[in-house]
């Protein structure tokens, strides 16, 4: 029998009127029709993608990121398809390492496209912790799923686990080398917040300056956005890195941004540089081993922060003190629906795989 004596604070009738939390996710779902409209389907940069694991944002072309942006658009309009490809297919969500965004909006995605899965949230629970080998994991995995997501703090993981897997892979973020599908979502929220960007010739006037706050050498959210970008050099004014790091490059990265077309322009002066910016990425932290390092905790983005006009921020998060929580209720605020979207980019690029299955 319930217990009525109970002097509750809130009490049922009140709960049940009790407004929702506002929305400050700001979702630009609108966008995402103009993109989808924008785009003309072209199936075959898609069907490319079926039968590749998913290791760097090396791998991906021009076309490809447009057509699964375009196909993200699409999911984005309609987040439950009435079609379920992945039924029957069981997707191995491995996470040897911490994730909010990252494992979530996977396994929604595999979820809304019927698919089922298991899932790995802690390597002490495996044998790996019994001294395995990735190799070992790798051929037990090709028996027991469809398709692996892999979060590893070693980065030399995926690599080893591919020698004996026999279905594909996909890096869900390797120590502080890539996290190719994170700089998807991020690719996916630029053309959605400017869909003319993804042409061939842009101009002047219409290209944007990207800041980057953080630091190349060490985030591998960085280093996989940057190859991106480089896939669309035309669209950007300059990519400014902003850092006062000792070391902002890894040997030869700059180099190889720099051949692929990119115009890089490296400050220590984030007041200096953002009254400039049209899209300001900001990251302060890079997981290494069992902890994270912190980075450029002198930058920091508020209230106050003198942001160009329509500038919009993103961030893949998690965030600390240099993204206050003042600026969620902005319009700067693209950093929730960048999150967001990333279940639509990520139900676009698992979909590839029905055509593999
Ligand atoms: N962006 C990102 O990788 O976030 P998580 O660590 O929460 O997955």
């Amino acid at each position: 029998m319930v217990d009525k004596s109970i002097d509750n604070e809130v009490s049922d009738s009140e709960l049940q009127t009790q407004p929702l939390v506002p929305d400050v996710t700001n979702p630009h779902t609108d966008r995402a029709e103009a993109l989808l409209s924008y785009i003309k389907e072209k199936p075959s940069p898609l069907l490319e993608l079926a039968n590749q694991s998913i290791v760097s944002a090396r791998q991906f072309n021009r076309d490809m990121v447009v057509q699964l942006c375009r196909l993200a658009a699409k999911y984005e309009m309609n987040p439950i398809p009435v079609q379920r490809p992945l039924t029957g297919k069981i997707l191995i969500s491995a996470f040897y390492e911490p994730s909010t965004r990252t494992r979530l909006s996977f396994e929604s995605a595999w979820h809304r496209l019927g698919g089922d899965i298991m899932s790995i949230t802690d390597l002490g629970t495996t044998g790996i912790a019994k001294g395995e080998s990735y190799h070992d994991v790798g051929e037990m995995l090709s028996g027991y799923g469809d398709l692996v997501v892999l979060r590893d703090t070693n980065e030399k993981a995926i690599y080893e686990m591919m020698e004996a897997l026999r279905i594909p892979i996909i890096n869900a973020g390797n120590g502080i080398d890539e996290h190719p599908t994170q700089a998807l979502a991020d690719m996916y929220a630029i053309f959605k917040w400017r869909k003319g960007l993804i042409e061939y010739v842009i101009k002047p006037e219409q290209k944007v300056r990207i800041g980057i706050i953080g630091v190349p050498d060490r985030m591998r959210t960085v280093r996989s956005l940057l190859l991106f970008l480089s896939l669309f050099p035309d669209a950007w004014q300059e990519v400014v890195i902003i850092s006062n790091a000792p070391t902002i490059f890894s040997t030869g990265q700059r180099e190889e941004l720099e051949e692929r077309g990119l115009n890089i322009r490296v400050s220590a002066d984030l007041d200096d540089e953002l009254p400039n910016l049209d899209i300001v990425y900001i990251n302060a932290i890079a997981w290494v081993g069992d902890g994270y390092e912190e980075h450029g905790l002198d930058y920091k983005l508020d209230g106050h922060s003198k942001l160009k006009k329509n500038a919009i921020i993103l961030h893949p998060l998690a965030r600390g003190e240099e993204l206050s929580t003042e600026l969620d209720k902005t319009e700067h605020n693209w950093y929730f629906d960048q999150a967001r979207g990333a279940v639509f980019i990520r139900m676009a690029l698992l979909t590839c795989y029905v055509w593999l299955f």
